[in-house]
């Protein structure tokens, strides 16, 4: 396995995303880890990561000095590169040029570096740094290089120690997976193929290690994330996992109907239905602001929880289907990082509540969540649903929330899915839902005049759910979703198409 140390960048789990999915086994720790820790998790190589700081501040991260002498490859990217430069006694500057974005790659082939074993000599690789490293320390040798960067790349072949200023990780780098494979198989010689199944089994003995005979509270959404936890905690654990599903009264058309369907037929878990529509309504009545309107969500989720808790004996733990997406966007887990959206799911728990927390999605990214879905034998309906965010129509309505609003969302969210079902869209496109705009407007049907409600249809593409395109749906079919929505939902008299991308904008409109 690969450890990755992690110095706050934002891309430092997308290394591991890439060598998983090489099928290479890799654990992302804070920079800070001591090296007895890591030691203990018997690594076969050690990247550190990106961060946003620079090594010649005075209270610069650090790496245990240890690393260096485990006699294991080691491979330094933007930051890391600059901390492996200081470590090993060169320098570091400020950069005249910054460098963010595309940039060309030059490889230096003469120095038959193995970790460019198969790539082209020119490659765009994408650059985010203002500082550079000036000196080299002995021992190294430049192996590629950029316009603005002579040593874009760097390697000490007998120390095993690597190098590159540039984002490998990162989709825009050509060929970037190529040189992490090359570090992970060729550098570090790692053979074993990791996969979900390897996942899934090591999550049932981590699980069954952390709950004992403990029983565990699980939230349910009715969404994959939440499905696959409460299936994966079921094979774990069995009859110790409650399964809760909350109806927060802002769920769409018919959702708590099919999910009590699933779970209690398909999956045959036995599942706590808790009808709390009616307390998440009155703490959200009034309520306008988007932040305090996902706040009281959260807390209101716990508190319910809490009240089901009761109800049954010995719950010592809550699990949830946090994905790293969230985490990476609500808090940092291991260095600075800014908060966009409080995630009702993430945050820590409040001080009242002694539920210790199971999140076995923590690390993972939407795409892989789906695949230990099928692993745990889920149906593909469930597992290939769009992403549906725990506080659903809540965030889908702009400014106060109530029923009435809610019923005319929920009506124009059915058609709209109707529509892209029977089109073949629903499964080419990452997310798609109607949002209530607290907008009026002027319209005309039959010989009056109304004056009603817009509806924005938001359909984005995206693999991971960090970055989203709009879709580019044909006009006819949006016609088609327009028509109908104005037609049969009495109410709404406009439809409009957000055409913005993610980011500036965020999938959801707050
Ligand atoms: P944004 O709007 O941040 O959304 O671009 C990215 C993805 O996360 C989902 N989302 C959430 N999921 N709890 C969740 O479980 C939340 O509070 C939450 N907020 C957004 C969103 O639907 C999209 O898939």
């Amino acid at each position: 396995n690969i450890i990755v140390l992690d110095f706050g960048s934002q891309y430092t789990q997308l290394i591991a995303r890439r060598l998983r999915e090489d099928k290479v086994y890799c654990e992302v720790l804070p920079y800070h880890t001591k090296i007895d820790a890591i030691k203990a998790k018997n690594p076969k190589g050690i990247i550190l990561s990106g961060g946003p700081s620079s090594v010649y501040n005075k209270d610069a991260y650090e790496v245990d000095q240890g690393v260096y002498a485990l006699g294991i490859p080691v491979l330094g990217i933007c930051y890391g590169m600059q901390r492996i430069a200081v470590d090993f006694g060169g320098s570091v500057i400020r950069s005249d040029h910054h460098e963010y974005g595309k940039a060309e790659l030059t490889i230096d082939m003469t120095q038959h570096s193995v970790l460019f074993e198969g790539c082209e000599d020119e490659r765009t690789v994408w650059m985010s740094h203002s500082d550079k490293v000036d000196v080299l320390p002995e021992g190294f040798v430049p192996i590629a290089y950029s316009p603005n960067s002579p040593y874009a790349a760097i390697a000490n072949e007998e120390k095993m120690v690597y190098a590159m200023q540039y984002h490998p990780e990162v989709n825009h780098s050509e060929e970037g997976y190529l040189m992490l494979r090359n570090f992970a198989r060729k550098i570090c010689g790692i053979t074993e193929k990791w996969d979900m199944g390897h996942f899934l089994k090591e999550q049932i003995v981590k699980i069954r290690a952390q709950v004992g005979e403990g029983k565990v509270l699980c939230a349910l959404s009715g969404g994959v994330d939440s499905s696959v936890v409460a299936a994966l905690l079921y094979e774990a654990i069995g009859d110790q996992l409650i399964p809760v599903f909350v109806d927060n009264g802002l769920l769409r058309k018919g959702e708590r109907e099919s999910v009590e369907n699933i779970f209690k037929v398909h999956l045959k878990v036995p599942l706590v239905v808790a009808d709390a529509s009616e307390i998440f309504l009155g703490k959200l009545a009034g309520v306008t602001d988007p932040e305090t309107k996902r706040k009281i969500i959260g807390h209101t989720f716990i508190e319910v929880f809490e009240a089901e808790a009761k109800k049954h004996d010995g719950i010592k733990f809550l699990a949830q289907g946090t994905l790293y997406p969230d985490v990476i966007e609500s808090v940092s887990v291991n260095g600075p990082s800014v908060t966009i959206k409080s995630h009702h799911n993430v945050g820590g728990l409040p001080d009242w509540m002694d539920f210790e927390l199971i999140e076995p999605l923590r690390d993972l990214f939407k795409d892989e969540v789906r695949k230990l879905g099928l692993e745990l034998g889920l149906p593909d309906s469930l597992v290939n649903r769009h992403p549906f965010p725990g506080p659903g129509l809540g965030i889908r309505i702009m400014g106060e929330v109530n029923k009435p609003d809610l019923n005319l969302l929920r009506e124009a969210d059915a058609i709209l899915l109707d529509e892209l079902k029977a089109s073949g869209y629903y499964t080419k496109t990452w997310q798609a839902f109607a949002v209530l705009l607290n907008v009026k407007s002027v319209g005309v049907m039959g010989d009056n005049r109304t004056y009603d409600n817009t509806v924005c249809v938001r359909v984005v593409e995206a693999v991971d759910g960090m970055t989203a395109t709009f879709a580019h749906l044909p006009h006819t079919l949006l016609e088609r979703i327009s028509r109908r929505i104005i037609n049969e939902v009495d109410g709404i008299n406009r439809v409009v198409y957000d055409i913005s991308s993610k980011p500036p904008a965020t999938i959801e409109w707050e």
